[in-house]
């Protein structure tokens, strides 16, 4: 069983794989770049979400194309990083948060692989949107190498790609959310489609808008990324050294409903 790793914004390059390979994959909504490697024995497959460079916004990221190369180059398990801004006080900017549900607030964004005519309809369901048992493994390896983080949590997908108003994040707090980012959704939405296992370990990198007493910065999201990027990576690479090849969720059977026509 291949696992996936989407790194996210200050997560660019997986890091000691070995027999590393650069490989376009092509799919039906475009090319897609991604890395494979050998963790430990294990098949490794990176993408950089935003590109190696981030070089494209959360809004343009070509999500249906990342998620169909990590499919149909063999992945099952994908675990995807993200950075977060933090809506509740005593979630502090360093922690990182296994998110449990999702609020979707995007616009614009192609969200499923079924639009009808030959692909059929799906009404995929997302009671559990991020794996259960995948979290359940990232959360005892975590607890292997003593690594503290938060088992759930609401995540507030913004349209981005600018920061939210302080109203905004007041609203989003009022309605249930812990953390808020750019890209969870429709990624989580699309790995589901594809009957991947999928869970994302999300850094909070800062106090969102208005919580935080100062403007907000890209420059200081990447460099909290860098700050625990050592702790990701070890969380990760945990992962990949314990993941077991069964898959005792449902995600496998996520498209069985699947109306083809
Ligand atoms: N808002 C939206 N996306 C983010 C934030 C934020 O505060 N921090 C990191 N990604």
């Amino acid at each position: 069983m291949k696992v996936g790793i989407i790194g996210g914004t200050g997560f660019y390059e997986a890091g000691i794989l070995s027999e590393e390979m650069d490989v376009t994959a092509t799919t039906p909504y475009g090319p897609v770049n991604i890395k494979t490697g050998v963790y430990q024995g294990r098949e490794v497959v990176f993408l950089a979400r935003h590109g190696a460079r981030h070089t494209v916004p959360p809004h343009l990221v070509n999500y249906r194309a990342n998620i169909w190369a990590l499919r149909e180059i063999g992945v099952e398990k994908v675990i995807a990083t993200a950075a977060v801004g933090s809506l509740q006080k005593d979630l502090k900017p360093g922690e990182i948060v296994l998110v449990d549900q999702f609020l979707d607030f995007t616009k614009s964004r192609a969200q499923t692989f079924f639009e009808g005519n030959g692909t059929g309809v799906l009404h995929v369901d997302v009671t559990n949107p991020y794996c259960p048992s995948l979290r359940e493994e990232i959360c005892r390896s975590a607890g292997r190498i003593q690594v503290v983080l938060h088992n759930g949590g609401t995540y507030v997908c913004t349209e981005g790609p600018r920061y939210e108003t302080p109203a905004e994040i007041r609203m989003f707090r009022s309605l249930g959310g812990d953390v808020v980012g750019m890209t969870s959704v429709p990624e989580v939405v699309l790995a589901r489609e594809a009957a991947l296992c999928y869970a994302t370990i999300a850094l909070v990198t800062n106090y969102a808008a208005g919580i935080s007493s100062r403007p907000l910065s890209h420059q200081e999201i990447v460099a909290a990324m860098n700050e625990a990027q050592g702790e990701l990576r070890r969380i990760i690479f945990s992962v990949l050294e314990n993941v077991s090849e069964s898959r005792p969720c449902n995600c496998s059977q996520a498209a069985r409903e699947l109306n083809s026509i």
